[in-house]
């Protein structure tokens, strides 16, 4: 394996040498061999409104739970028998390559899933080559992820609030002199958009305790005592224009 090509997820280096049970595997993938088993672990660990701000979508859902009924109507149908040879997924995007033609979407406030969020998924990226893209309001700046990734730094923008154009134009400023590669501009939310979960659990931005989400960080001790231990994320890029 040449330095280039990353080396293959586990589970397919698993099923290539012939395993046919759970011999082998490194042990998260034993634990977590699916999404849904992920999703079940998230919801024991991290607090209700952290979990609900990505499992939830807008109004009642029905974009969320309508874009997962069309994924699941993809189907991947196998060819075998026909000698396809060596098979690649690399691919050139942009003008740069990847091993893969998928990437980590953006997500604002990672950091409140579990702490240093954008740090981990930014390494695995780098580690995969694949493409990873920071957003706007993440919990990690530009200039740390670009350290991170630096051949797989791509940047989301948003307008900024109050349609300040000085801050945007400094945020890409700022992802280009740090290296991003690829500008992703989202125009999808000109307004906040509606999340009753969100407005439920009394979610907001700088966090407002109350008596129920005080009750959900202490019964999620290890998602607290990360926190503690890392501090409170804040929208990392916007730091810079604080009192500006
Ligand atoms: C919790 C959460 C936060 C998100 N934050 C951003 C963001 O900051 N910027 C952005 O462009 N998209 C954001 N998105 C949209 C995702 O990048 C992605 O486009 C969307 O979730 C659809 O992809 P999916 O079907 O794989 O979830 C966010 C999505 C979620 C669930």
């Amino acid at each position: 394996m040449d330095a280039k090509t990353p080396a293959a997820p586990a589970a397919v280096e698993h099923r290539k040498r012939g395993g046919t049970g759970a011999e082998g595997l490194p042990p998260l993938l034993r634990r977590f061999p699916t999404i849904a088993d992920l999703r079940k672990r998230a919801r024991r660990r991290v607090p209700r409104f952290a979990f609900d701000f990505v499992d939830g979508g807008c109004g009642e859902n029905e974009v969320r739970d309508s874009n997962r009924v069309a994924f699941d109507a993809i189907k991947l149908v196998a060819r075998y028998g026909l000698g396809a040879g060596a098979v690649s997924t690399e691919i050139e995007l942009f003008g740069r390559h990847y091993a893969a033609p998928i990437g980590i979407a953006p997500m604002g406030m990672g950091g409140l899933l579990w702490p240093k969020a954008e740090r981990h998924l930014a390494t695995a990226a780098q580690a995969m080559k694949v493409p990873y893209v920071l957003s706007t309001p993440a919990s990690a700046s530009i200039e740390e992820i670009a350290k991170i990734a630096p051949d797989v730094f791509w940047f989301q923008l948003y307008g900024s609030p109050g349609n300040d154009n000085a801050i945007t134009f400094d945020l890409v400023r700022r992802a280009k002199e740090a290296g991003a590669h690829t500008l992703v501009v989202t125009i999808d939310t000109p307004v906040r958009a509606k999340r009753p979960q969100d407005w439920r659990n009394n979610l907001s931005v700088p966090f407002k305790p109350n008596l129920r989400t005080v009750i959900d960080v202490a019964t999620s001790p290890l998602w607290a005592l990360e926190m503690l231990r890392q501090g409170v994320p804040c929208p990392e890029n916007f730091r810079a224009y604080a009192g500006t």
